[in-house]
């Protein structure tokens, strides 16, 4: 039993699954995957956690946090690359560990990864709502606090917007890669502008003696505010789940995930200056839409109306690739056994796993109706951390067992890039909270017994073995 469940996957096995009739169709080009990037990154965390991480633990200096939790996205982005290449697959690094580490990595990862992307999209679907509430508001609409909160939080039952976005990914997620991408880039743009439209505005009411003190909590709080605005970069490996759906993936990947990760970077650094030079670093306390506060406080009237409306496309994009992410998971692990098969059934006609998508939409829609999950974002954070580091770890396990297979993409500068990966993703898990670190074991011990329990008796790999 205790081999049985480091059993590795065989890469051929993976590329022959993968050409078979439980494919999905290659429909997404370039342009397209690279715009999915940036449409999993860009979201939630600079339109609402900036003005958290800045008051509460970067101050001004919330620049160097964002350069500190994007050098640990870079490096990790150079790993998932060489292996999204070898193995252009569904399944991303659930799919890499079960080839290199063995089935119980494999699991543990698929299910750090539910914790990721599901837990994203609940999330974030819950800060689309509050924009969306706050924009009816702006035109007198005002909603009945019953359908706007979750059940027992200022006389909430239910938050229907948040479940209705939730529905409406779903459908279009059913549909079918090549459309979701489409409606993907049109959002994505929408939201790049409104970025670049507050940049070019609040670049000229740059008040320098806001950035004094730079660092009012010293480097301690640097380092708190980059774990937990660490959370506005993930999404980048969110390209890698689309694998099997990309045309030319050898090429097209690494560029699409070091390409939409440079983006965010830089976009995010700029607004982290504009944004603390415009308005001084405490008065972020009071408010969770910081980017419309600035535009306020310098007496642009209209910015709420156009910042919300970035925010909302950059969320739903958010949410579209995130689920999409969460989807291609469950269908990779079903693939395999360690979940049931009905959730790798391709739909005739749309060609997507469709069974798996319902899945997703209906428990995300779930936790987005009756939790407050305003503390869930930091457990995101870990479970995404704790991944990002078992996939550069299984680059230079793979390389050292494996020198023979081809690799399209390498990860320059080997063992150094993948140290520094490994050591920036431990050193921020450490910046997290005690109690997010007790909440990510609970998550990991029900995922053992779930494993112990189902997967572990169901796995193709087992059964081949065993017959
Ligand atoms: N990076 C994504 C966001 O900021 C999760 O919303």
């Amino acid at each position: 039993m205790t081999r049985k469940i480091f059993w590795k996957k065989p890469i051929s096995s993976l590329l022959d699954a993968s050409s078979g009739d439980k494919s999905l169709k290659r429909v997404l080009g370039p342009g397209g995957l690279l715009l999915m990037g940036i449409g999993a990154i860009i979201g939630a965390g600079i339109f609402i956690l900036t003005g958290i991480a800045s008051a509460n633990y970067s101050g001004p200096a919330l620049i160097i946090s964002f350069m500190v939790a994007g050098a640990a996205c870079l490096f990790t982005a150079l790993c998932y690359a060489e292996f999204a290449t070898m193995v252009p697959v569904a399944g991303s690094a659930y799919t890499y560990s079960y080839v290199t580490l063995g089935e119980i990595w494999a699991w543990i990862i698929g299910w750090d990864l539910v914790l990721e992307y599901l837990v994203i999209v609940a999330a974030v679907s819950v800060g689309w709502s509050g924009y969306i509430v706050h924009v009816f508001m702006t035109l007198g609409l005002y909603l009945p606090p019953a359908l706007i909160n979750p059940f027992g939080l200022n006389g909430g039952a239910i938050n229907l917007p948040a479940v209705l976005i939730i529905a409406s990914i779903t459908a279009l997620l059913v549909k079918g890669a090549r459309e979701s991408s489409n409606f993907n880039a049109v959002i994505v743009t929408i939201k790049v502008a409104v970025i670049l439209i507050f940049l070019m505005i609040g670049v000229n009411y740059i008040n320098p003696t806001n950035y004094t003190p730079f660092m009012p909590y010293g480097w301690s709080g640097v380092f708190k505010g980059a774990a937990i605005i660490f959370f506005a970069y993930i999404g980048f490996d969110a390209i890698t789940t689309a694998a099997e759906e990309v045309k030319k993936p050898q090429r097209t990947i690494p560029l699409a995930i070091v390409g939409s990760l440079i983006i965010s970077s830089i976009l995010y650094i700029a607004v982290a200056a504009v944004l603390n030079g415009m308005v001084p670093y405490f008065e972020f306390k009071t408010t969770a839409a910081p980017v419309a506060y600035a535009l306020e406080k310098v007496g642009i009237r209209w910015a709420d109306i156009i910042v919300s409306v970035g925010a909302l496309c950059g969320i739903t994009s958010v949410l579209l690739v995130n689920m999409f992410g969460q989807t291609r998971i469950f269908f990779a692990m079903s693939r395999d056994g360690l979940l049931p098969k009905t959730f790798s059934k391709v739909h005739k006609n749309f060609k997507t796993p469709i069974n798996g998508i319902i899945l997703v939409g209906a428990v995300a829609s779930v936790l987005a109706a009756f939790l407050p999950l305003n503390d869930i974002v930091e457990l995101v954070n870990i479970g995404t951390l704790a991944a990002f580091t078992i996939v550069s770890a299984a680059v230079i396990v793979l390389r050292r067992q494996r020198p023979d297979i081809e690799r399209p993409f390498k990860c320059p500068f080997v063992p150094l890039v993948l140290a520094a990966a490994i050591v920036f993703c431990l050193f921020l898990i450490t910046q997290l909270p005690t109690v997010t670190h007790l909440r990510f074991l609970v998550w990991l011990l029900i995922g053992l017994a779930v494993y112990y329990f189902y997967g572990r008796r169901r796995s193709n790999l087992t059964s081949k073995h065993s017959s």
